[in-house]
């Protein structure tokens, strides 16, 4: 039999149809399959399972729970030093603290600082997949890759692309900013767990060849990914109506350059129409909803309903350095309270197990990485946090009374940070990296 890892504690994962499944005294099997890639083998209860691995030792953590890594589809590294600037709005807070923070990323060494800081943050707080902005610098693109590959974790990302109404220092040049972007993502894609993903910053910065260049290599290499913003701020719709007079909505101006598709990623989504969610939903456009970052800029709410009526994908970010946390108990407790909002649109209220299936297992399926991260099921990648409900004097008196899953998770999202996440396993690394 082949060397395989036998873990014991509660267990939290979800089925196909965003469902949890919970089993208090669980069994989490991973190990090499064919090819020698580390993948679960075996999740359930250590009932059912336990006389299967008889002969392998096993790591036990009483009292703790595994979980899926935490899947966050919307972060920019560069941002990582901007986190808490406050500003009017969007526009004054990129103009004043993002620009000049991002022009930095020109230096390679600086990229690589921020990048080592950045990704320890991310797996400090239990993110073990991420959808990154880089800047408008291939230096910030190779700095996070080679990054992400030392440490074998899956994350995307892609040098953005910015050729207008941006200061000097991060406005690229419209040939250049493509040719660049063919370059990296020839380079990464695919490449160990690591994914590129084709970057404009949002429609006012592009001008329409830029754009159409971006479509053109979205259409080129389907399996990359594409992200942007859209429909964040009023001030922000306002000036994409006034730079793209013909286009029917923001959203359209993405639809007319062919940035709208499977793998398609757009941050924010705020102001916009039923027409625009059915054609997010056509496209197979996702949404990255952000809400501590809408909160924190005063960009709105993210209609969660009319979203989930649309059939809308969609999933949370933290979208830090707008975004005050890295947390993804900060994030989902955010969301929930963008659900509750009733005063711009009818309040909902987010159950805990939907709200953490939008962190891992539902961003993965936004992602189109439903399978493979997010989830614990036989045959997905593994990587897995070990939660401790009783990582403070509180928690620990609030989740002993837990009468539920859902009880129990609401806890932990309320009351939760980055103490709670005791370990972090990123199954295809040959060291732990963090916390072990
Ligand atoms: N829109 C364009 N760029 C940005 C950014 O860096 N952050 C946020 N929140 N919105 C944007
Ligand atoms: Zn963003």
């Amino acid at each position: 039999m082949p060397p395989v890892s036998v873990f014991r504690a509660a267990l939290l994962r979800f089925a196909a149809d965003g469902r949890a499944l919970y089993d208090e005294d669980g069994l989490l099997a991973i190990g090499p399959d064919a090819t020698g890639r580390q993948r679960v083998q075996a999740a359930g209860s250590w009932q059912a399972l336990a006389a299967q691995y008889a002969d392998q030792p096993v790591t036990h953590w009483p009292g703790r729970i595994m979980a899926p890594g935490f899947v966050d589809v919307h972060v920019h590294y560069p941002q990582t030093d901007v986190i808490g600037s406050p500003a009017a709005s969007l526009l004054p807070w990129l103009e004043r603290y993002v620009f000049p923070q991002e022009s930095r990323f020109a230096e390679p060494q600086h990229s690589a600082e921020v990048a080592a800081f950045f990704l320890q943050e991310l797996l400090r707080h239990g993110v073990t997949t991420a959808l990154v902005f880089a800047t408008s610098h291939p230096a910030s693109v190779q700095a996070l890759f080679d990054q992400a590959q030392r440490l074998q974790l899956r994350l995307i990302t892609g040098k953005v692309l910015q050729d207008r109404h941006s200061p000097d220092g991060v406005r690229d040049h419209t040939l250049q900013s493509l040719i660049d972007t063919e370059r990296l993502l020839q380079h990464w894609h695919g490449v160990d767990r690591l994914g590129y993903a084709i970057t404009p910053r949002f429609a006012p910065t592009s001008t329409p060849e830029q754009l159409r260049g971006a479509g053109e290599l979205a259409a080129r290499y389907p399996q990359v990914w594409v992200q942007s913003h859209v429909a964040e701020n009023r001030d922000e719709v306002a000036w994409v109506r006034a730079l793209f007079p013909q286009a029917r909505s923001y959203l359209s101006v993405y639809e007319q350059f062919g940035l709208l598709r499977e793998r398609a990623v757009l941050a924010h989504g705020i102001h916009i129409d039923d027409a625009d969610r059915a054609l997010l939903q056509v496209s197979g456009t996702a949404v990255a909803v952000c809400p501590s970052s809408n909160w924190f800029l005063g960009s709105g709410f993210f209609d969660f309903a009319a979203a989930m009526r649309a059939g809308v994908a969609y999933a949370l970010a933290s979208d830090v350095g707008a975004g005050t946390s890295f947390s993804p108990f900060k994030t989902m407790l955010a969301a929930y309270g963008t659900g509750r909002e009733c005063q711009t649109k009818p309040g909902v209220s987010l159950s805990p197990t939907h709200l953490w299936w939008l962190h891992t297992a539902g961003a993965a399926r936004a992602l189109g990485l439903a399978g493979v991260v997010g989830n614990l099921l036989p045959g997905c990648e593994g990587d897995f946090v070990v939660l401790n409900p009783q990582a403070t004097a509180l928690l620990a008196r609030r989740t002993a009374q837990a009468a539920s899953l859902e009880e129990l998770l609401f806890a932990l999202i309320v009351l939760g940070d980055d103490r709670v996440i005791e370990r972090v396993i990123i199954s295809q690394a040959k060291y732990q990296p963090m916390l072990d």
